[in-house]
């Protein structure tokens, strides 16, 4: 029961990665505050309850603490896997002025009210963890030729978004480091979820084993930043990519 009295807040909960996050922290003992703007059908038990919520506002950031604290007395860590996506820029000829600065305001913004509040709460608190999601985009452009002849694209405010979680982690860790907290990243290749074959084959071929990656690769990842083997890792992103980025 490696999350015995542990309290998680994840946002994003439902989401790839988040519902993965989650599962594995509940059946590890753990508690989990469950946020993500959309309407989930499951009920909250005593271990986990669900906050629907946009990340995106002040204020629900401010509630979502306060309500895992009144009901679980503390909170240990923070893990914010959600991403805005309804403003992003559909191909490379449509870049919208508006939809890419919406995009990078609600991404950067939510992320760097989300540190800024949790780190003074943590601080008050004496400890606590928070961890970012960037990206193998937010360490190298993307690979455009693995694009080609599909209808998917990477859009630039997702590169832009990600470099700069790199950087809000490194900024905030140093600011609430000697306060016994860690801001870290994960920066997790692209995750299996029935893309086109072609791109599918393009991009294992820059891979060194598996190719693109299950949610559940990164649960150790996960695991480790979250508890105290990583004490003195701080201000870092950790990139789990099967080698896609070398
Ligand atoms: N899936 C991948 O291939 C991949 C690869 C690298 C990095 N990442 C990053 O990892 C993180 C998690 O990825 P994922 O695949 O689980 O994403 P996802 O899109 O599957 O899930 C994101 C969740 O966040 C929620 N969300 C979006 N906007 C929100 C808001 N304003 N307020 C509250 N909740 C909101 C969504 O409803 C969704 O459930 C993201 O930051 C993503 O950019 C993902």
């Amino acid at each position: 029961m490696i999350f015995k009295n542990k309290v998680f807040i994840i946002i994003g909960s439902e989401g790839q990665i988040g519902k993965v996050f989650k599962q594995h922290i509940l059946y590890n003992g753990g508690k989990v505050c469950s946020v993500d703007i959309l309407r989930t059908e499951k009920k909250s038990n005593k271990n986990e309850f669900y906050i629907k919520t946009n990340i995106t506002n002040l204020k629900n950031i401010k509630k979502i603490l306060d309500k895992t604290k009144k009901l679980y007395k503390k909170i240990d860590c923070v893990i914010n896997c959600s991403y805005p996506k309804l403003n992003q820029s559909k191909n490379l000829n449509s870049i919208n002025f508006k939809k890419v600065t919406r995009n990078i305001s609600d991404h950067l913004g939510s992320n760097i009210v989300l540190c800024k509040i949790t780190a003074d709460f943590f601080k008050k608190q004496g400890h606590g963890n928070i961890i970012l999601f960037s990206s193998i985009q937010g360490v190298m452009p993307p690979k455009f030729e693995h694009y080609e002849n599909t209808n998917m694209y990477s859009p630039i405010e997702y590169t832009a978004n990600k470099h700069a979680i790199v950087g809000i982690v490194k900024y905030y860790a140093k600011l609430y480091g000697k306060f016994n907290i860690n801001i870290n990243s994960i920066s997790p290749g692209g995750i299996k979820n029935n893309q086109n074959k072609n791109f599918l084959k393009k991009y294992k071929s820059s891979c060194l084993q598996k190719g693109m990656l299950d949610a559940k690769d990164l649960i150790s990842t996960m695991e480790y930043l979250s508890d105290d083997r990583s004490n003195v890792v701080n201000g870092q992103n950790l990139i789990v990519d099967d080698g896609w980025t070398l």
